[in-house]
């Protein structure tokens, strides 16, 4: 498939076949996280795989993960971050959210339904794993096969807002 393709046949899936994710298939998944640019290559990314059912349960103490069989919680390390220097701002969500998007589009690649999920409750999660303070959990990345149909990968010209009305040239 081309670029774009995987980003048009991506889509938010909330319902999950009980099957596993192949061991193959998590292993690309994790490569291209891997291979992702972060600001100054800092890759303040802490990637937690969660599969086995004691795991899952914490997740779902703190979110919806739709019944899939693999979560990636995507942490951001704010001691190991790019910080700019004219404001302070510290790059780690930026970081982090690109690692969960190579992720999330290369799992698209594979067959595998994806949903990225930040309605959370952070601190149920800061416990339940255990987090020390420099991590800060940004991203959950839910990962299955999907129930059911796919949505439309040409749904965009109803679902997104007009080019026209976000891009500009030149000037605002
Ligand atoms: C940063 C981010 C956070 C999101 N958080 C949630 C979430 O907590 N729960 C959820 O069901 N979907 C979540 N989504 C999915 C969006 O609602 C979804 O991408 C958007 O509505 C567009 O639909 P599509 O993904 O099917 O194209 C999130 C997406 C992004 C990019």
């Amino acid at each position: 498939m081309d670029f774009i393709d995987i980003a048009k046949t991506r889509y938010s899936c909330r319902k999950y076949l009980d099957k596993k994710v192949e061991k193959e298939k998590l292993d690309k998944i994790l490569e291209a996280a891997h291979v992702a640019p972060t600001a100054a290559n800092c890759q303040p990314q802490k990637l937690i795989v969660v599969q086995e059912k004691e795991g899952l349960e914490k997740i779902n103490k703190a979110a919806r993960t739709y019944g899939a069989p693999l979560v990636i919680l995507v942490c951001g390390d704010v001691d190991r971050v790019w910080t700019r220097p004219y404001d302070g701002k510290k790059h780690h969500d930026i970081d982090t959210s690109i690692v969960t998007d190579h992720m999330m589009l290369q799992a698209t690649e594979l067959g595998l339904g994806t949903v990225w999920v930040c309605y959370f409750d952070p601190e149920i999660i800061r416990t339940e794993f255990h987090l020390p303070d420099n991590l800060e959990p940004v991203s959950i990345l839910v990962i299955g096969y999907p129930d059911g149909e796919p949505q439309d990968p040409d749904r965009h010209g109803m679902t997104r807002l007009s080019l026209d009305s976000i891009v500009s040239y030149e000037t605002l």
